[in-house]
């Protein structure tokens, strides 16, 4: 199992590709933190895990609200004595173009998307160097490389996690600390429900393979960067996409 004793928190993990990666790492042995909003969603993913033999503990914690953050992060090295792995993946779509975009819809997008994978990282990051060790993988997209018509507040956020990503792979590599972006194409998860239908099969058909990908297609990656597999990947926004930008 590549990730047998590894601590790994994963916030929105109560949903498409972060419940797909929850349950991925624990199938490959690793201890699964699972961070969501709501207490029904978090229980239903931690019993998702642990009906399957898996090792789960769920927190709530909304990555805007730096409190949430610090008691589960207080709360799980009381219990585990550190964090190997974090998976920024909690995003958000609240999509209008520019001329309709409102503050709340832009500002909304960029505290949770943005910010939240900072506060994240932020609160995560002295346990990672005292360890000398940590993987740190975020959530961008393939609208974080080439932008998106619609999504100005979401593109914005998804270029400035591959920001992220460029400048804390350069801080931490010496610290013993991979960083790594994900930058998926289209993912059949709740987050596309807002989208029409005939939007979403134009989508399917202009990637090569003819279909969007599975989140576990993407929890696949994420377990792959977090392990050890990997340990030469750093500072990488990896596109994850079925050809979609060829
Ligand atoms: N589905 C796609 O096509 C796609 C493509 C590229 C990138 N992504 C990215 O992958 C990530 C996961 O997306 P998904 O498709 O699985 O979405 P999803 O809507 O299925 O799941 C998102 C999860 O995040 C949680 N969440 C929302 N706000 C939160 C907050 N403030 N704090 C903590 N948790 C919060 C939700 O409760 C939900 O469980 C997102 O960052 C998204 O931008 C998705």
């Amino acid at each position: 199992m590549r990730l047998a004793n590894k601590v790994a928190v994963i916030t929105g993990a109560a949903s498409g590709i972060g419940l797909a990666t929850a349950e991925k790492f624990a199938a490959e042995g690793a201890t699964v933190i699972v961070c969501d909003l709501n207490q029904a969603g978090v229980d239903a993913a931690v019993a998702a895990i642990t009906e399957k033999g898996g090792k789960a503990d769920g927190y709530i914690v909304d990555v805007t609200n730096k409190d949430q953050i610090n008691t589960m992060r207080d709360a799980v090295l009381a219990k585990h004595s550190r964090i190997d792995v974090l998976v920024n993946n909690a995003g958000i779509v609240m999509d209008a173009q520019l001329v309709k975009m409102t503050e709340e819809q832009f500002d909304k997008v960029v505290d949770i998307n943005l910010k939240g994978t900072y506060n994240m990282a932020r609160a995560l990051v002295d346990t990672m160097v005292e360890q000398g060790s940590g993987v740190i993988l975020n959530a961008s997209s393939v609208v974080g490389v080439y932008g998106n018509f619609g999504q100005t507040n979401y593109a914005a956020t998804k270029f400035g996690v591959i920001g992220f990503v460029k400048t804390w792979s350069r801080e931490l590599g010496k610290k013993g600390i991979r960083v790594n972006a994900v930058c998926p194409g289209f993912v059949a998860t709740p987050i596309l429900k807002s989208m029409p239908e005939k939007v979403l099969a134009d989508m399917a058909n202009k990637v090569p393979m003819k279909r969007l990908a599975e989140p576990s297609e993407i929890a696949n990656v994420y377990a792959f960067l977090a392990s050890d597999e990997a340990s030469y990947i750093n500072g990488a926004a990896l596109e994850v996409t079925g050809g979609l930008t060829l």
